[in-house]
């Protein structure tokens, strides 16, 4: 296949960026995307150019490195796959493809389809732990759970913090990962002690990053690779009005805005 590449670039994060035209040539439907840009990559580096910054790790779908918005939708065409397991084969000989960064004001461009996430590593640090004594690691089985409660809770911890879901809500905002980090450990046992403190925390932090306010267009659910449903936005929405009127305050963050 041959495929023509319009990519976002720009030097750095105070730089201007703008699309820059490349040709893919000789592309096998095997390939993975990541895979045809090493390629691509190769050759400007051969001629002496600058290869194209784009974000990695496992390659697998499991680590949330990769990311980029493929012709106007987070990791591309294909549902629940992130961009590094999405293969060439999705595409055609001939295709033209617009590769740009996640673009929202608290993921900042670093260079060309790389932003900075570290507002979710905030976040995360804001409440995302368990740190009330458990004791030493139970025998598995020993702590019963409700079946309906396990399955959500995994559900809820195949969040891999992408940041696509930011990505494509028309705010930008960053409710369906805050969501889930809130989910998954309030509906386990040991995540009760510090239940409503994490939600106080995270939705905090969450609006001091600068995220926008969620508006219910649930592109954020279309677009995760990992099906995280927007159900466990209202359920993050209880635990914080149930935190908020139980504790009589808000935790107080620098720069609180306000969330959906
Ligand atoms: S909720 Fe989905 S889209 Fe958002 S960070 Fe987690 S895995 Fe990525
Ligand atoms: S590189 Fe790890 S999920 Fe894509």
């Amino acid at each position: 296949m041959n495929l023509t590449l319009h990519v976002w670039r720009q030097p750095g994060p105070r730089d201007a960026g703008r699309f820059v035209t490349y040709q893919a040539r000789d592309v096998s439907s095997d390939m993975s995307f990541l895979e045809m840009l090493d390629v691509v990559n190769e050759g400007l580096i051969l001629k002496g150019e600058e290869p194209i910054a784009f974000d990695h790790d496992c390659r697998e779908g499991i680590c949330g490195a990769c990311g980029m918005v493929i012709n106007g939708r987070p990791h591309g065409p294909r549902e629940r796959t992130t961009a590094c397991q999405l293969h060439m084969r999705s595409f055609r000989d001939g295709d033209v493809l617009w590769l740009e960064p996640w673009r929202a004001r608290a993921f900042p461009v670093v260079k060309d389809l790389i932003v900075d996430r570290g507002a979710f590593d905030r976040i995360i640090a804001a409440g995302g732990f368990i740190s009330a004594p458990i004791g030493s690691a139970p025998d598995a089985n020993a702590i019963p759970i409700r079946k309906e409660n396990a399955d959500l809770a995994m559900d809820a911890a195949a969040c891999i913090g992408c940041g696509a879901c930011v990505a494509a809500c028309p705010n930008a905002s960053a409710m369906l990962f805050t969501a889930a980090k809130i989910s998954h450990l309030g509906l386990l046992p040991q995540g009760q002690p510090e239940r409503h403190e994490r939600a106080l925390r995270m939705v905090a932090q969450m609006d001091a990053e600068g995220f926008g306010s969620c508006t219910n267009h649930n592109e954020c659910q279309a677009a995760c690779p990992k099906g995280i449903s927007v159900a466990f936005i209202a359920r993050m929405n209880a635990d914080f009005i149930r935190a908020t009127v139980t504790s009589g305050r808000r935790v107080a963050v620098a720069g609180e805005g306000g969330s959906g």
